[in-house]
């Protein structure tokens, strides 16, 4: 009898010490795994600067926190753009636009001297098919408070050789030799695929698509040889360096046609109803870029507003295998 509970008890016992070895040796690895896992992150960030891989992973990340920034500003600042004075077609102008006739028409102001652009340029078999999704969506709410971006001007601003706030005059011959410079960045470069991040309204009222690269050079890569090529170009630029943008449209005044539960809505409700809407139509649309173009622009804002300008395009020389 006593015979039988002590054996009773020592097969429990090694049950339980069996299930407590096991439980030991399968933390043990586990924490093994977590503990590699972070000493591999924390080599990857120590070698992001040297390390190709991780530094495209650095841009990446830099571009999603910095869209992620974007999307806040109308909720943190509001329609900005619907404060500026309202004409009696409730369409509030900024100095861009005036009414002609009914219709929208930009305000056209000579730059001088001219400003000097490097664009990426978005190829109309992708421009098409998302301005087309941008009208469709918007159109009916705006009338003709908006301005649709020229869906063969869909471009990705990367560098300026002068720009409005630090104007760099140049001669001819000056900005043939800058041309040149830019199309030897371009031929040494390979085509980019990207992919729409996701589409913005900032609060001045520009629609904005955000992009990550997929494969190819990263614009950070990009702006940095042209910076290069363009040793006299303004030190202080206008855009971040990692960020790869282009916009869809600007949005001259409050949406209209509401339907009943849209009147119950704010303003800002509205607006990013259709962001959502437009986002679901397009985001994850996936484009390759092999054009980088030279812009002379005569006037202010010639790319976004059909102003004139002379365009110097330059195919990208490395063809992918
Ligand atoms: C104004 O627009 C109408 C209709 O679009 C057109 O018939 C007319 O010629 C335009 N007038 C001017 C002055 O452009
Ligand atoms: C859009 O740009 C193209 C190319 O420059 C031009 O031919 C066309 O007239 C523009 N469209 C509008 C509506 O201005």
């Amino acid at each position: 009898m006593a015979r039988g509970i002590i054996k009773n008890s020592w097969t429990r016992f090694v049950k339980i010490a069996i299930i407590w070895l096991i439980c030991a040796v399968t933390f043990y690895c586990f924490f093994q795994m977590a503990l590699r896992n972070s000493s591999s992150h924390l080599s990857d960030n120590s070698h992001q600067s040297t390390n190709s891989a991780g530094s495209s992973i650095a841009n990446a990340e830099q571009r999603s926190i910095l869209y992620a920034k974007m999307a806040k500003d109308l909720d943190e600042n509001g329609a900005v753009f619907l404060k500026q004075g309202e004409t009696s077609q409730s369409l509030s102008l900024s100095d861009l636009f005036t009414l002609k006739n009914e219709t929208v028409e930009p305000v056209l102001r000579a730059a001088n001297p001219p400003v000097r652009a490097n664009v990426l340029h978005l190829n109309t078999q992708y421009s098409v098919p998302i301005s087309e999704a941008v009208k469709n969506i918007f159109g009916p709410y705006f009338d003709k408070a908006i301005w649709f971006q020229n869906s063969s001007m869909y471009h990705f601003s990367l560098f300026h050789a002068s720009h409005h706030i630090h104007p760099v005059p140049a001669t001819e011959t000056e900005i043939e030799a800058e041309a040149g410079a830019v199309k030897a960045v371009a031929e040494a470069i390979c085509p980019l695929d990207i992919v729409l991040d996701r589409v913005v309204l900032t609060s001045t009222g520009v629609l904005l698509g955000c992009w990550q690269v997929v494969s190819g050079p990263d614009p950070v890569t990009i702006r940095a040889k042209l910076k290069a090529a363009l040793p006299r170009a303004p030190q202080k630029q206008l855009y971040n360096e990692a960020i790869l943008h282009t916009s869809f449209a600007r949005i001259l005044g409050p949406p209209k046609k509401l339907h009943e539960e849209e009147k119950k809505m704010s303003e800002l409700q509205i607006f990013h109803d259709l962001v959502n809407r437009l986002n679901k139509h397009i985001v994850r649309l996936k484009a390759t870029v092999s054009e980088l173009w030279y812009v002379e622009e005569y006037e202010v804002l010639a790319l976004a507003l059909n102003g004139k300008m002379k365009i110097r395009k330059f195919k990208f020389g490395c063809s992918k295998s």
